[in-house]
């Protein structure tokens, strides 16, 4: 049969497309060819990965450092670069309820290279339900799901002055060990002071590793160990972490910039005396304490609340549920305890990672770490890990994402 005119265009188009289909099914495989720019952003943007213990140190009685690799059947080919000071977002399940905590990097960035490691240093907090499941159930071989590295407090050269002055408290030496490592081997060119608190002698975390670092180097590196509570035989400076050590140890303020990580009661006390030395805040960088252990304990709550219950109706995608909660835990950790899970990072009300809506009722903020934007605050999104209930609350949480959590064994 004669085809004329554009049947025929088109018979001709189809018998090319038939052939061509032959060709490509009968050609010879090639072998992939890698995309190193692609292979680069997926290191970079991958929203959340394995690791595998690979070694764990008994630091002190009560914290460990643990060695973590990527795990054998990882999307990624290597760990994703960080500077020093960020921390990794862990998820764990405990007993099917989902929870993240930050913990700062205490290795060196430069650790991560080759067949490269993290290293998180974790000390049990008394009331630290999370960390002291970790510490009992975390073993060499577990398989851990993280996101990250996040964070900003990490040296920037457009940002920063290059003399950093370091106040850190408890656990909140481990950005500052990440730092030290890399000043030491000349990656980092800084001149860093550490003031250290610590309650007993017996708390201070890596006090021979840092003391022997900061001995090779004493132009660029001082660690000041500080008890509050020594023993007779101490012979370092003891009480808090005063404006008065400060000066004493780091000397002239001028030309520093500040770096503080420890625990919220630090924070609390530091304040003060911050104000003070009249540091300008655009020289402070406070890294995330995560959420508070007590709220109860900030000066703006309204402690007639402390013992009430609230309703929260939860909105998610065309899903509407109903929890309890109580007013003294942030409406994260509430969403969590019912099993609901929001993607969150900080815990620290800075990243915007659990963003929500508040449709309607009353919350607390803790403003000290209110990270919200002007817009957001005008539209009524809140970030539901630094705020409180005052009432019942309807709210519109984001559609669940896919983050693995790994059970805790
Ligand atoms: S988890 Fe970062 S703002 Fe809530």
């Amino acid at each position: 049969m004669e085809v004329y005119g554009r049947s025929k265009d088109m018979a001709q188009a189809s018998k090319m497309q038939r052939e061509r289909k032959k060709r490509w099914k009968n050609a010879s495989p090639v072998p992939d060819v890698e995309d190193p720019i692609k292979e680069l952003s997926k290191g970079l943007h991958l929203k959340n990965f394995q690791l595998i213990i690979t070694d764990i140190k008994e630091v002190t009685k009560t914290t460990k450092t643990y060695r973590l690799k990527l795990a054998p059947d990882s999307e990624l080919k290597r760990l994703p670069l960080f500077r020093a000071g960020q921390y990794l977002s862990v998820k764990v399940n405990i007993d099917g309820v989902k929870v993240t905590r930050p913990y700062s990097i205490s290795s060196a960035p430069s650790d991560v290279l080759g067949d490269g490691f993290y290293e998180l240093t974790i000390k049990i907090k008394d009331d630290g339900f999370l960390s002291l499941e970790l510490f009992e159930k975390w073993k060499t071989g577990s398989i851990i799901s993280v996101s990250g590295p996040h964070g900003n407090m990490y040296f920037d050269d457009l940002r920063d002055l290059n003399e950093i002055v370091g106040i850190a408290g408890g656990s909140g030496i481990t950005p500052f060990r990440s730092i030290i490592h890399e000043i030491a081997t000349q990656k980092l060119d800084l001149k860093l002071t550490v003031l250290y608190g610590s309650r007993y002698e017996d708390d201070i975390i890596f006090a021979e590793e840092l003391s022997n670092l900061a001995g090779k180097l004493p132009d660029k590196i001082k660690v000041v160990n500080i008890c509050s509570e020594p023993s007779e035989n101490w012979s370092g400076p003891s009480g808090f972490i005063t404006a008065e050590l400060i000066k004493k140890y780091a000397g002239p303020i001028e030309g520093k910039t500040f770096f503080i990580c420890g625990p919220q009661a630090m924070y609390e006390f530091l304040e003060k005396e911050i104000q003070s030395l009249n540091i300008p805040n655009r020289r402070i960088r406070r890294e995330l304490y995560g959420q508070p252990d007590n709220i109860t304990m900030n000066p703006k709550y309204l402690v007639e609340f402390k013992d009430k219950t609230f309703n929260i109706t939860v909105r998610i995608g065309n899903k509407i549920e109903t929890i309890k909660a109580s007013a003294t835990e942030s409406v994260l950790v509430s969403l969590e305890r019912a099993g609901i899970v929001v993607d969150s990072q900080c815990r620290s009300g800075e990243c915007g990672f659990c963003r929500s809506l508040l449709i309607s009722g009353n919350i607390f903020i803790n403003d000290e770490i209110d990270g919200r934007r002007a817009g957001d605050k005008k539209f009524g999104f809140f970030h539901p890990c630094s705020s409180y209930p005052l009432s019942d609350l309807e709210i519109k949480i984001p559609s669940f994402k896919f983050v693995k959590f790994s059970p805790i064994k």
